[in-house]
């Protein structure tokens, strides 16, 4: 007799679940350090716009009404940001949201999906789970090959995805790199391009999304409110795409997928520019400043165009991933990346990169 997890979707049985950091809660519970520092899931360590807080503290006679399934008003203000049409945007529940969507549209048991080996997690987890082949692409010094991967296509792969910056090598390709790819791969491949460190990037050969979005119909960019904006729990992204391919996304989304405080928290975030280049600047100054200090003490750093650094050196990363909870600091062990020697450290504030370095500094 069949069983009933024998008719799993093809993929599902082996796949590894997306692991999030420790939260300060679960730490203080097992290890009661005197402070917790968390430096584990690349938030944004000045939190989010204080309008946006504000926002939140008023949101509280309407909880019983559906909120807006179209988010006209966060739509309207992401399209003045981003200089593109409502019809070309879709809000998710987390670009997480926006990646599953075109997963759940583009591919099935006989297709494949092409990624970088090292890539963000959550590719895989959606290929598998639709049942779908993974074909990983080795990278050129941590950093997305993106011109080998024509090399790597087949003629079942229809979703290409491409982290830029990516998490958690934070490594970055540049515009024409990026071009090269989309004037090499058929048109009847989606390639979905992922931004969520897009502001963090200060390179001037950088994306330019504009001039992407007018040439590319089988492109998907989406973005976050998680990083840069701070509003990682309120779970709030979009996609942005030909009005023709948000129209097919917006068919299988659930009809509210995205909650009133959020798009509420998101409107006003969005127009906070002091505080989106407050947060550009301490990222800036601290992720070399940690860059610097993870070099002084023997350490080997990627180098990093997002709000974290991966480093390796003379430890046992799981060992010193407890060892470093035990005194208050939660950063982030990657071997499910494929890279078990190294840590992932979030750029915090100056004051929580020192206490981690004390740390760091005292366990190695
Ligand atoms: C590269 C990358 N893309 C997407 C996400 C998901 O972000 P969201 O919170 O919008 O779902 C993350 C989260 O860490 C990420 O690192």
């Amino acid at each position: 007799m069949s069983n009933l997890f024998d008719h799993l979707n093809k993929g599902i049985p082996d796949l590894h679940p997306y692991e999030p950091g420790r939260s300060i809660d679960e730490v203080v519970a097992e290890y009661k350090p005197e402070k917790v520092v968390k430096l584990a899931s690349n938030e944004n360590p000045l939190g989010p716009s204080p309008e946006a807080v504000k926002a939140l503290k008023s949101h509280n006679d309407d909880l019983h009404l559906y909120p807006d399934g179209d988010s006209k008003k966060l739509k309207a203000l992401i399209a003045n940001h981003e200089l593109l049409n409502p019809e070309n945007i879709i809000i998710g529940n987390g670009s997480n949201e926006v990646l599953e969507l075109a997963a759940r549209a583009f591919l099935n048991k006989d297709s494949s999906a092409l990624m970088s080996k090292h890539a963000f997690a959550v590719y895989k987890i959606v290929t598998q789970s639709s049942g779908s082949k993974i074909i990983e692409v080795p990278t050129n010094n941590w950093k997305h090959a993106l011109n080998e991967f024509p090399r790597y296509l087949e003629d079942s792969t229809r979703v290409c995805f491409i982290a830029n910056p990516n998490n958690p090598t934070g490594t970055y390709n540049t515009h024409q790199e990026f071009m090269s790819l989309m004037n090499s791969i058929p048109a009847s491949v989606l390639v979905i391009l992922d931004l969520a460190y897009f502001e963090y990037v200060t390179e001037k050969d950088y994306i330019k999304i504009n001039e992407l979005l007018d040439k590319y119909n089988n492109l998907l960019i989406t973005k976050t409110f998680s990083k840069i904006q701070g509003l990682a729990s309120l779970r709030i992204g979009y996609g942005l795409a030909s009005k023709d391919l948000i129209g097919v996304l917006n068919k299988i989304r659930q009809p509210f997928n995205s909650n009133a405080i959020a798009q509420n928290a998101a409107c006003l975030a969005i127009l906070d520019h002091e505080h989106i280049n407050k947060s550009i600047e301490l990222n800036s100054q601290q992720r070399s400043y940690l860059m610097t200090r993870l070099i002084e003490m023997g350490l080997e750093c990627i180098p990093s165009h997002g709000n974290f650094i991966s480093f390796k050196g003379d430890f046992q990363a799981d060992e010193l991933f407890i060892n470093l909870m035990k005194e208050g600091v939660i950063v982030r062990p990657i071997a499910l990346y494929d890279m078990p020697e190294f840590i992932r450290v979030t750029v915090g504030t100056k004051e929580e990169n020192d206490y981690f370095l004390l740390k760091l500094g005292q366990l190695l």
